[in-house]
């Protein structure tokens, strides 16, 4: 069996052929990075516009790379919530065709599960577990008692942790996207700043929330003062981001008492979060696993496998009325998918 992943949820289109004997057969990403680097962030309509021009030669090359046939794919699966709807439609739409020309099941995915289950391509890892989903558009943590199987813990009530790297690193003239310029930086730095940790250490309704708008100002007024080095305003501000995020998922840990936990997406490539997670993991006895470094940010092949788990393990593709939705947690993914198979699948 060979399964298609398409994803253009944001700024990436990625295509990838998914074998479950061979595992990813390709996996080609085409980023955007440089149209959006002169926004400092991700510019809807040219996003969208740029997967229009881009997907096809994209899932050509992933076929051509793979050396699979188009009529070798036996399902064609494709993200299709949460994310920029300009965005999600392009791959929705042109996966809806492939799979009515080739006859073959159109498979939903779910962004922040792709970016979950992405570790799998790597291991196979227990049920239950904890997840952190840290990425441009995300910030939420959930317990995972098994595929589809989703609980939903708590997320950010405003900005997602790497549109706060994005904006600290557009503050300090870094470049974008922000997260891996200031990882870099920041090694290059000390602690010279104390930022706020908001919500940290909260006991009541945001004890699983977060909140990154605060301490985005309170690094902009630092940067305004002109007094600290680039390197140490960097450095202080990812001591804080790694701060919270990892007091909130090891309060989790302690909490639900699952030994094992997740952390994935974008942001999970950080070298600091990764470093702190580890040292917390042996300090109270839980594993700790992350998708390996090319697989954190946005690509095909956590979309393809994602597909292909749905297949296996229950069975939903949806009709061609299906729609895509730019806001739809992933607990309430499920049922949603269930509405389009009822009104009949291919
Ligand atoms: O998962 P992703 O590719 O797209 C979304 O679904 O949003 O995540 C992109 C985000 C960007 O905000 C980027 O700055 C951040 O991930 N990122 C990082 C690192 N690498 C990427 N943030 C911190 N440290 C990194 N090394
Ligand atoms: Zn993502």
């Amino acid at each position: 069996m060979i399964v298609m992943g398409i994803e253009t949820s944001c700024d990436d289109t990625g295509v990838s052929l998914y074998s479950p004997k061979k595992g990813i057969l390709s996996n080609v990403v085409s980023s955007q990075v440089k149209l959006h680097a002169d926004w400092g962030g991700v510019y809807p309509d040219l996003a969208a516009r740029e997967h229009t021009r881009n997907l096809i030669p994209v899932v050509d090359k992933a076929l051509k790379e793979a050396d699979v046939s188009l009529q070798e794919v036996d399902a064609v699966a494709a993200t299709v919530a949460p994310g920029l709807i300009v965005s999600l439609v392009v791959g929705i739409s042109s996966a809806k065709a492939l799979s009515w020309s080739l006859k073959k099941p159109l498979v939903p995915v779910h962004h922040i599960e792709s970016h979950i289950f992405a570790v799998f391509l790597q291991e196979e890892i227990e049920f239950p577990f904890l997840s952190l989903v840290v990425s441009g558009g995300h910030t939420e943590l959930y317990i995972i008692n098994g595929f589809e199987n989703y609980i939903y813990l708590g997320g950010t009530l405003d900005d997602a942790v790497g549109e706060a790297y994005d904006k600290v690193a557009r503050m300090l003239g870094l470049g974008y996207p922000g997260g891996p310029i200031i990882d870099k930086l920041a090694k290059e730095g000390k602690e010279v700043i104390k930022f706020p940790r908001p919500l940290l250490g909260d006991r009541g309704k945001n004890r699983f929330n977060f909140s990154f708008s605060g301490l985005k100002s309170a690094v902009l007024r630092e940067v305004e003062k002109g007094i600290y080095r680039k390197g140490d305003i960097a450095h202080s501000f990812q001591e804080a981001v790694v701060d919270i995020l990892v007091g909130k998922t090891v309060d989790a840990v302690k909490e639900f008492n699952i030994k094992r936990l997740v952390v994935s997406g974008g942001v999970s490539a950080n070298s600091r979060l990764r470093e702190r997670f580890t040292e917390e993991s042996e300090k109270h006895g839980f594993n700790v696993y992350f998708p390996p470094l090319y697989l954190c940010t946005d690509n095909g092949a956590m979309v393809a496998y994602t597909g292909y788990r749905r297949l296996a393990e229950t069975g939903t593709t949806v009709g061609f009325d299906f729609e895509g939705k730019a806001r739809l947690r992933m607990d309430g993914f499920v049922e949603y998918i269930k509405e389009y198979k009822q009104k009949g699948a291919v």
